[in-house]
């Protein structure tokens, strides 16, 4: 089976080229299953229930998300209220925390298939342990549902790597969210589940990780409090393809996907 997974979709341009490509990605590369990080759809920050149900109907099956998953206060009682459980934070915030990070379903064909979402800690807020809190949602996870995919989203290197290691043959794929900068290091991991430290972007790359320039400059500059604005130029949509076998849950091939 094959699945797509978009990166970081940020405000309206990532929100305009998710709209405009993916009927076309879904022609050419035929996804079961279609999923995306989309934390920071609203505006550069956060995600509304409306965006939310937006980018659901577009066939989107589940949406993950980070750090910036609490930026719209809507979301809270969205979390609590929604059925469908679609919209994941981060699994390894505290146990009472709104929402959940384990989303379990079944692809049109009825294939069943799990997503994880998870924290880093380097450079990023001090959640609970990314690493046990997988093991413990690993075990959750009913033993027939074999295709696992989890969105590590952190900051360093390190981390992402270690965890990919870690959950090497546990899951179907670790794939990082957050930098908004897409890296080279796709791979599949010897006991077969497929790797890349972060998928980047999609939104305007003619910007500091989504954002207009001149205000984030401005910043490093005078360490003032600044407003930021989504960037509008050169606008791209980041993600990867990955080969499963639905039997074993086994990645058999992971490749990126840049459209313009
Ligand atoms: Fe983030």
């Amino acid at each position: 089976m094959r699945i797509l997974f978009i990166g970081d979709i940020l405000g309206h341009p990532g929100r305009r080229i998710v709209k405009e490509a993916l009927p076309l990605l879904r022609e050419e590369l035929q996804p079961d299953l279609v999923l995306a990080n989309a934390e920071n759809a609203a505006a550069g920050f956060g995600i509304t229930p409306s965006l939310v149900e937006e980018l659901l109907d577009l066939d989107i099956a589940v949406l993950t998300s980070g750090n910036h998953i609490w930026d719209k206060k809507e979301v809270y009682p969205y979390f609590r209220d929604q059925v469908n459980g679609r919209l994941l934070r981060p699994a390894n915030y505290a146990p009472d925390t709104p929402g959940r990070g384990l989303f379990i379903g079944k692809t049109a064909a009825g294939v069943g298939y799990a997503v994880m979402n998870l924290q880093g800690r380097i450079f990023m807020p001090p959640l609970d342990c990314p690493f046990r809190k997988a093991d413990e949602v690993l075990r959750s996870i009913p033993e027939e549902v074999k295709i696992r995919i989890v969105d590590m989203h952190a900051e360093a290197t390190s981390e992402k790597q270690a965890l990919g290691w870690y959950l090497d043959g546990r899951v179907t794929a670790v794939l990082g969210t957050h930098t908004h900068v897409p890296t080279a290091d796709e791979t599949v991991l010897p006991q077969g589940t497929a790797y890349l430290t972060d998928l980047g972007m999609t939104g305007p790359y003619e910007s500091i990780i989504g954002m207009e320039r001149q205000s984030v400059i401005q910043k490093f500059l005078d360490q003032l409090p600044a407003r930021f604005e989504v960037a509008k130029g050169d606008v791209r949509l980041s993600a990867a393809l990955l080969e499963a076998d639905p039997q074993s849950g086994r990645a058999l091939s992971i490749q990126r996907i840049l459209r313009k």
